[in-house]
């Protein structure tokens, strides 16, 4: 098993989108690790809907390109992830396929296995707490995204995340199903030049509020 060479501290401070990568490919090893931590993440009754397509094959990379504004990271890195989230979860044999989950792992009885065959429905014929299925999607895939690029980056791999793409053309030229959404790509290698410096982020106090949107913090 690989081991982490930057802290968890390091990874989220030192993680840089990166515009450019060297060819060198990412070991085996790593991008599995880097794969299975990032799908470590959580999601609503654990329905884990995201879906990566990993593109390494030059040929792919370069008509992913072609998708995507004609990037250059997308066909320089060695990998490309088409992040996906699939909005077909409340099928009945996938909602019995999480139950299995849940029972393998000591984590399921009957009567939330009967909790779960009736709610996980409900929530998406009443999805009171998203917009549109491609909301709920959404916000499961990328906080998917964001494990993989910290777990990529405490393991020397530098990543961009991408929502410059027409989404039409990569649905047609890898063939994802019309109730797949494709909520982001992302290159992941070794970063080149020529690397954007570090933009800055808000303080604390500027994006976090106390009580009531919009109060002020003082911690
Ligand atoms: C959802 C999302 C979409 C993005 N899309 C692109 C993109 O299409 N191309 C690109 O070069 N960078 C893209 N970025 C990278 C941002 O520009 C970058 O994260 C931001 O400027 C902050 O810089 P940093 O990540 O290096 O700290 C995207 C970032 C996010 C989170």
């Amino acid at each position: 098993m690989p081991k982490p060479t930057l802290t968890l501290t390091e990874a989220i401070e030192q993680r840089r989108a990166a515009r450019s990568f060297k060819s060198d490919p990412i070991p085996t090893e790593i991008l599995q690790e880097i794969l299975r931590l990032g799908t470590r993440s959580p999601s609503g009754f654990n329905l884990q809907p995201w879906r990566f397509i990993v593109v390494q094959e030059q040929a792919n990379k370069d008509k992913l390109r072609a998708c995507a504004f004609d990037q250059r990271q997308v066909s320089e890195a060695p990998v490309v992830l088409i992040c996906c989230g699939d909005r077909r979860m409340n099928r009945l044999e996938y909602i019995e396929s999480i139950i299995q989950l849940g029972i393998d792992a000591g984590a399921m009885n009957d009567n939330y296995a009967n909790y779960l065959r009736s709610a996980i429905p409900q929530l998406f014929d009443n999805h009171t707490s998203f917009g549109s299925l491609e909301a709920w999607t959404n916000r499961h895939t990328m906080l998917a995204v964001a494990h993989l690029m910290i777990v990529a980056k405490s393991f020397g791999v530098d990543s961009c995340p991408m929502e410059g793409f027409i989404t039409a053309q990569v649905k047609e030229a890898f063939n994802i199903p019309e109730e797949v959404d494709v909520c982001c790509l992302v290159p992941m290698g070794y970063a080149d030049e020529p690397f954007k410096t570090y933009g800055g982020r808000f303080e604390i106090e500027q994006v976090c509020y106390s009580e009531t949107y919009g109060d002020r913090l003082n911690l």
